[in-house]
C-alpha cells in the first residue's frame, strides 16, 4: 500500500490541500498548481462539488489528483470513482483501509502517537499523515517517533506554512507536508491564478 503513497509523496514536498467551492475554479486551480511545480493535488471532500472537481482535476495534465478527508467507505468508493488516484484520511479505521485496499485506492492515513503509527505498521502502512501536525506536537513530536519508529514516513498537515514547512521538511522521517496556504480562497474567487502559481512555485522550491 505504502509503495504508491511514497511515490506520491516524492512527487513535490508540498501537497497542496484544496478546499473547492465553486466546481469552475477547479480546472484553472489544477493547472496553476501543477504549473508552479505542485503535481500532487489534494481535494477535500468538504464541498457539494468536491467529486466534480476530482473529476474535472484528473484530466489536467500533469496533475496527480487525490481526494482528502476520505471519513467512510462510501468517501472511498466516491473518490475513486470520480477518479482520485490517492486517498487521504485524518485517521485511520479498519472500515476506511478495507474499503480502501477493495477499490485499490493507496491511502495516506492519518497517525500521530506511537500506538496510532504502530496499528498503521500493522496494517501495512508506513507512510502516513501526521494530522493535525501543529497541534500534536509538530515537528518535534515527528522526529521523537523517528527514533523507535524510522521507518515510517510522514507527510504533516495542519498548521504547516511556507515559514514552518522547514522545520518538518528537514527532518529525515518527512517525506513531503501537506497545507491549504497555496491554495487560497480569496485568490480563487479573484480568478487569481498567476498569484496561486507563483504560491506553488515557492512552495515547490522549499528544500527537503
Ligand atoms: C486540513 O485537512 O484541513 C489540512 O490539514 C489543512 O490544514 P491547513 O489549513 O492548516 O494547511
Amino acid at each position: 500500500q505504502s509503495r504508491q503513497a511514497r511515490r506520491i509523496c516524492a512527487l513535490a514536498p508540498i501537497i497542496p490541500v484544496i478546499v473547492v467551492k465553486d466546481a469552475a475554479h477547479a480546472v484553472p486551480l489544477a493547472r496553476a498548481l501543477v504549473a508552479g511545480g505542485l503535481p500532487a493535488l489534494e481535494v477535500t471532500l468538504r464541498t457539494p462539488v468536491a467529486l466534480e472537481a476530482i473529476r474535472a482535476m484528473a484530466d489536467v495534465e500533469g496533475g496527480t489528483v487525490g481526494a482528502g478527508t476520505l471519513l467512510t467507505a462510501a468517501d472511498v468508493k466516491a473518490a475513486k470513482a470520480a477518479g482520485a488516484r490517492f486517498g487521504v484520511s485524518p485517521g485511520l479505521t479498519e472500515t476506511l483501509v478495507k474499503a480502501c485496499e477493495d477499490e485499490g485506492l493507496p491511502l495516506l492515513p492519518g497517525a500521530v502517537t506511537a500506538s496510532e503509527v504502530m496499528r498503521a505498521m500493522e496494517w501495512g502502512y508506513d507512510c502516513l499523515k501526521f494530522f493535525p501536525a501543529g497541534t500534536s506536537g509538530g515537528a518535534a513530536a515527528i522526529k521523537a517517533l523517528g527514533a523507535p519508529m524510522p521507518q515510517v514516513g510522514f507527510c504533516p498537515t495542519g498548521g504547516v506554512s511556507l515559514a514552518n514547512a522547514t522545520d518538518y521538511l528537514s527532518l529525515k522521517n518527512v517525506l513531503c507536508a501537506g497545507g491549504s496556504w497555496v491554495a487560497p480562497q480569496a485568490k480563487m474567487e479573484a480568478g487569481d491564478w498567476m498569484g496561486i502559481e507563483d504560491l506553488a512555485r515557492e512552495a515547490a522550491a522549499l528544500p527537503r
